[in-house]
C-alpha cells in the first residue's frame, strides 16, 4: 500500500453487490459520474468490470484524490477517467463546464447522503437533474428510513450514532428524498433491497 492509497473496509464489503446490481440498472453506453468516490476503491473496481462504459470518479475532499489516483493505477483500463474535484452543492458541476466523452447518461452516489448535509442530497439531486440527459439514470446506495421509521434497529443506532457525530447527518427517508429528486425532475423507478438493511434507489429522468 501506498502513502496516499486509502482503504475503506464497507466499500470492500459492499462492491461485489453493488456491481451486480449496475449492471443490470445502467444504461448501456456513456460516461458514469460518481460522485463522492471516497477512497476510490469502487471506481477502480467497478470501471473494467462495467466497460464499454467509461467511468469518471469524482470527491468533494481534495485529501482524497491522490487515494482515487493511487486505486486507478492498479487498474489497466482506458475506461477510467482521472478523479476531478466535485462538490454536490456546487451551483454548477465541473462536468457542466467539461463534459466528458461519451457524455454522461448516469450519476452514481454510494453511501453519500446520511454522511453528509441534507443540502448535500438536494445538491445532488438538482445537480443531476441538471445533467442527466432523458432517460439517464440516477443511482444511489445507503440506509434509509421509509415512511418516517428505520427498515432495522441497526440503522436505528446508525442514524443515532451518525447525528451524535454531527447533527446535520442521518439516516434519511426514502420519501423525503423521492419528493426533493421529484422537484429536480428524477422520477422513482426502482428500489431494490440489499444485504445488511441498505437500499439501491434508481431514479431516471423521464424521455
Ligand atoms: C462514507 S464516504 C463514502 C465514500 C464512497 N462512496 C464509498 O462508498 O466508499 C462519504 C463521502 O461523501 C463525500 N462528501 C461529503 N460531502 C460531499 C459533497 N458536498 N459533495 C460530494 N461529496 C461529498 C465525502 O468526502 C466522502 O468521501
Amino acid at each position: 500500500m501506498t502513502k496516499r492509497e486509502q482503504r475503506a473496509p464497507a466499500a470492500e464489503r459492499n462492491r461485489s453487490v453493488i456491481l451486480d446490481v449496475l449492471r443490470e440498472v445502467l444504461p448501456a453506453t456513456g460516461t458514469v459520474l460518481e460522485v463522492s468516490s471516497g477512497t476510490g476503491q469502487h471506481a477502480a473496481y467497478f470501471a473494467p468490470e462495467l466497460a464499454p462504459r467509461r467511468w469518471q470518479p469524482s470527491e468533494f475532499d481534495r485529501a482524497l484524490i491522490g487515494s482515487i489516483e493511487e486505486w486507478g493505477a492498479r487498474v489497466p483500463s482506458a475506461k477510467l477517467l482521472p478523479p476531478i474535484t466535485l462538490d454536490a452543492c456546487a451551483a454548477i458541476w465541473p462536468v457542466e463546464q467539461a463534459p466528458p466523452e461519451p457524455p454522461i447518461t448516469a450519476v452514481v452516489n454510494i453511501n453519500m447522503i446520511h454522511i453528509a448535509p441534507w443540502q448535500a442530497c438536494l445538491g445532488l439531486l438538482a445537480g443531476a437533474g441538471r445533467i442527466l440527459p432523458p432517460q439517464g439514470m440516477l443511482y444511489l446506495y445507503g440506509p434509509y428510513q421509509r415512511g418516517g421509521a428505520h427498515n432495522a434497529s441497526s440503522n436505528e443506532d446508525f442514524d443515532r450514532s451518525l447525528r451524535a457525530r454531527d447533527p446535520q447527518w442521518g439516516v434519511r427517508d426514502l420519501d423525503e428524498v423521492e419528493a426533493a429528486a421529484k422537484l429536480e425532475g428524477l422520477v422513482l423507478e426502482r428500489v431494490i433491497e440489499m444485504p445488511v438493511n441498505n437500499l439501491s434507489v434508481i431514479f431516471r429522468k423521464p424521455a
